[in-house]
């Protein structure tokens, strides 16, 4: 009996977050979001190219005005952090006064957002708020506050819903993990 990644033509994987399951995660966070921030007009500012499924959804689920936006870093080789943050492709205008809702698919040793979190902060926004689908808490080698979290995950390399391996899996509609390191 094929896998439901098998049978969408993915290799076989274990299933860890179902399509469903993300879809109510991604409503709560909306609730969430939308507590602190529903009268602010916040620029809701997506990590190319990993969380683009997330902040698709996630936006839709906000039901007032904002604004997106997207940047660009790089901060992976295959499955190992290189601990260095290269930024590929910046904000086309500065957040300066505005409020900020940086929108990652996961956190893991926290590098990318210290990174983050800095560079904007730097034009002084009127607030900056941290939103991530999946942190490793486990993994961090630096201390980093997210204000909304989806997923706590204790262990491993995930692929789905816009995270990838290697440029691949992006696409598929659920969270899985990647056995023997990949493909
Ligand atoms: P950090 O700088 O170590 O926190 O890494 C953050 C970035 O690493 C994320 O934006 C992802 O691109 C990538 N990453 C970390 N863990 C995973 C994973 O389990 N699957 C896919 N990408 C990951």
């Amino acid at each position: 009996m094929k896998t439901a990644t098998q049978t969408l033509g993915f290799p076989e994987m274990d299933e860890l977050y179902s399509a469903n399951h993300i879809a109510s995660v991604v409503d709560r966070l909306a609730q969430e979001i939308s507590l602190d921030l529903s009268n602010a007009n916040p620029i809701l500012v997506g990590v190319l190219n990993g969380s683009v499924p997330f902040l698709a959804d996630l936006m839709r689920k906000l039901q007032f005005p904002l604004e997106i936006a997207y940047l660009a870093i790089s901060s992976y080789h295959g499955n190992k952090s290189t601990g260095q943050v290269t930024m590929l492709r910046d904000l086309e205008s500065t957040v300066s006064d505005r409020h900020v809702v940086l929108v990652e698919d996961i956190v893991d040793t926290g590098t990318t957002a210290t990174y983050l979190v800095d560079h904007l902060s730097k034009q002084n926004p009127a607030s900056l708020k941290f939103c991530s689908l999946i942190s490793k808490q486990r993994q961090r080698k630096t201390e980093v506050h997210l204000d909304y979290v989806g997923f706590e995950l204790l262990e491993g390399y995930v692929v789905g819903y816009g995270l990838d391996f290697q440029h691949q899996y992006r696409n598929m509609p659920s969270i899985s993990v990647l056995k023997d390191g990949g493909i």
